[in-house]
């Protein structure tokens, strides 16, 4: 769904300010997965994404994204953009129109569907982010932070992307609202085999809901693998800054404290089977 041959992104090129935020990136990501992106700030995390629906052009490489080669001058971004839905970090400072229906409408009219389906997605998008049908019709600068930030996802979930991609799309949001979302997005990705790709900097987050896990250190690709291959490397993302999920900290200090627990434990769940038999196993 998503392949990326050599690319490099250089900001200011030529510039006396110039940076290289992305260097050489190959990546593969195959239809319906979901991908946590995560890396220390400034590590390249966003520029990789604008680069996916053609808000960046790469500096050099090659970008294929379902099936349009993005690179190749004659490609039409306008379609590339209806495919590939971006959440930028943010997204409230986008919100622009009168009303929050016609915002969360704005890409679907742009998409030339009809006032039914529409209106049909206006909802169904709306619902899926919690905003109450009655805050439709108000201004989107009526609404709280939350509630504006729910919206604009909202107007990426109403395009049915074929490839979805948010940037830190819980930023600031209350934990409960912060979990709603995402498992409405993780519903919704398994339900349409949506490609996703989430770049959080909870490790929570990433370990709950990915199926590989990308992991960028300034400008390269550090990892990209299974949480659990990922999570095992608790040393080298410690350097990288980043750390792992609270419950592969406590499972890897009780390996050190003796107890016989394989490594890179991410889920509750996988800690409380591996324990229990840890324990079994000694008798008690
Ligand atoms: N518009 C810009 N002009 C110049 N340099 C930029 C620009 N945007 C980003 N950079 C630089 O490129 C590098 C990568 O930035 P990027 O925003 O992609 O990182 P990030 O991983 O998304 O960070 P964060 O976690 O803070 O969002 C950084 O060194 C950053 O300072
Ligand atoms: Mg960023």
């Amino acid at each position: 769904m998503i392949k990326l041959r050599n690319v490099s992104y250089v900001y200011m090129q030529g510039g006396p300010f110039e940076k290289t935020a992305l260097d050489n990136i190959n990546l593969e990501i195959d239809r319906g997965e979901f991908i946590g992106i995560i890396g220390h700030t400034g590590s390249g995390k966003s520029t990789l994404i604008q680069m996916l629906n053609g808000l960046l052009k790469p500096s050099s490489g090659g970008i294929e994204v379902a099936g349009v080669n993005l690179t190749d001058k004659k490609t039409n971004l306008r379609d590339v953009r209806f495919k590939v839905g971006l959440v930028m970090q943010y997204p409230e400072y986008q919100l622009f129109e009168e009303t929050v229906f016609k915002d969360i409408a704005f890409g679907p009219k742009n998409m030339g569907l009809d006032d039914d389906e529409i209106k049909k997605r206006v909802e169904f998008a709306a619902n899926t982010v919690g905003l109450a049908p009655e805050l439709l019709e108000k201004s989107p600068f009526d609404l709280s932070g939350g509630q504006m930030r729910r919206a604009a996802i909202a107007g990426v979930l109403a395009m049915e992307p074929t490839v979805l991609i948010l940037d830190e799309p819980t930023a600031g949001l209350d934990p409960a609202g912060r979990d709603e979302i995402l498992y409405k997005i993780k519903d919704m990705h398994e339900r349409m085999n949506m490609t996703v790709l989430l770049v959080s900097h909870s490790m929570e987050d990433v370990a709950k809901l990915a199926d590989r896990i990308l992991v960028m250190n300034s400008g390269h690709v550090e990892m990209f693998d299974t949480p659990e291959r990922v999570f095992k490397n608790a040393d080298r993302l410690s350097e990288i800054g980043l750390n792992v999920p609270q419950v592969t900290r406590i499972t890897d200090g009780l390996r050190k404290l003796g107890m016989p627990l394989h490594e890179g434990i991410y889920t509750i769940n996988d800690a409380v089977y591996c324990i229990t038999n840890a324990l079994r196993g000694e008798g008690r």
